[in-house]
């Protein structure tokens, strides 16, 4: 399997998108940290199916291995849960080879009506805490002298404006810079950091919309596929990112919305 012997901690993988993806990497032969804020219930969930994603043993090094998780509660917001997120981490599991930051909020309010708490909420989640635990991570591998993956889960909106969602689009535009600056920064370490971007994905952060058949109505008219994007849709990319077959791949983000952001047509 891809991800034999690696281990990989995805952010905000109590639901969503992040679920999938540890799932997914699990699948692939990996160890999963699944973090979570305040859904213990999802993480354990996230748990069971991680452990049931290896079956009962797969071989690593001519040994059979099984594939163990690991649930943390941390808030990405939070500079010392952060640090204490990976450094549990890296003492459970020994190492750490993979970053998915997944974990990110959205607040919808008019641009005049947002307040610092709301700013400061979206911003130290999707932008700050990537950072951070980023940050971690590279001091880890750079000690250990190892590569490393790490693959930050942006959105359409590192790119389209969203009107009404000015702090989100601000996180996600940053998070596009911040990928293209440690491109350059990291390759000398061995480590590679891509951006993930979704369009809309049948998700928790999606509940009002999917219950509003009119929004509904009029967003599905800008897919071109047609659809909303399933959490597997984006956990495929995240596999492919985490493994070696993307080694020679930095710094670049993969869009995966339907279609949705380049869509223009006359009528
Ligand atoms: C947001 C969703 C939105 C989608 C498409 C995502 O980044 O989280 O709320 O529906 O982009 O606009």
């Amino acid at each position: 399997m891809r991800l034999d012997g690696q281990v990989a901690l995805v952010t905000g993988s109590s639901q969503g998108i992040g679920q999938a993806i540890a799932i997914r990497l699990a699948q692939e032969g990996a160890d999963v940290v699944i973090n979570y804020r305040s859904n213990p219930k999802g993480a354990e969930e996230t748990l069971e199916k991680v452990k049931a994603a290896g079956g009962s043993c797969h071989m690593v090094d001519g040994h059979c291995d099984s594939i163990e998780g690991f649930t943390v509660q941390a808030d990405l917001g939070t500079m010392a849960d952060v640090q204490r997120m990976v450094a549990d981490s890296i003492t459970h599991f020994g190492k750490l080879d993979i970053l998915v930051n997944n974990a990110g909020v959205e607040k919808n309010a008019d641009f005049w009506d947002v307040t610092e708490a709301d700013y400061d909420a979206v911003l130290n989640v999707n932008l700050k805490g990537v950072f951070f635990a980023t940050q971690a991570l590279v001091k880890h591998l750079r000690d250990t002298k190892r590569p490393g993956k790490i693959i930050n889960i942006s959105s359409v909106h590192e790119e389209l404006p969203f009107p009404h969602f000015a702090a989100y689009c601000a996180s996600k535009g940053g998070l596009k810079m911040l990928t293209r600056n440690l491109a350059i920064e990291l390759a000398p370490l061995g480590i590679t950091i891509n951006n993930v971007a979704p369009g809309a994905i049948e998700t928790p952060i999606n509940t009002k919309l999917l219950n509003d058949p009119q929004k509904l109505g009029a967003l599905l008219q800008n897919i071109p596929l047609g659809r909303l994007g399933k959490p597997g849709d984006v956990a495929s990319i995240v596999a492919f990112l985490a493994s070696s077959e993307s080694d020679y791949v930095t710094g670049t983000t993969f869009f995966v919305d339907g279609g949705l952001l380049w869509n223009y047509q006359e009528q």
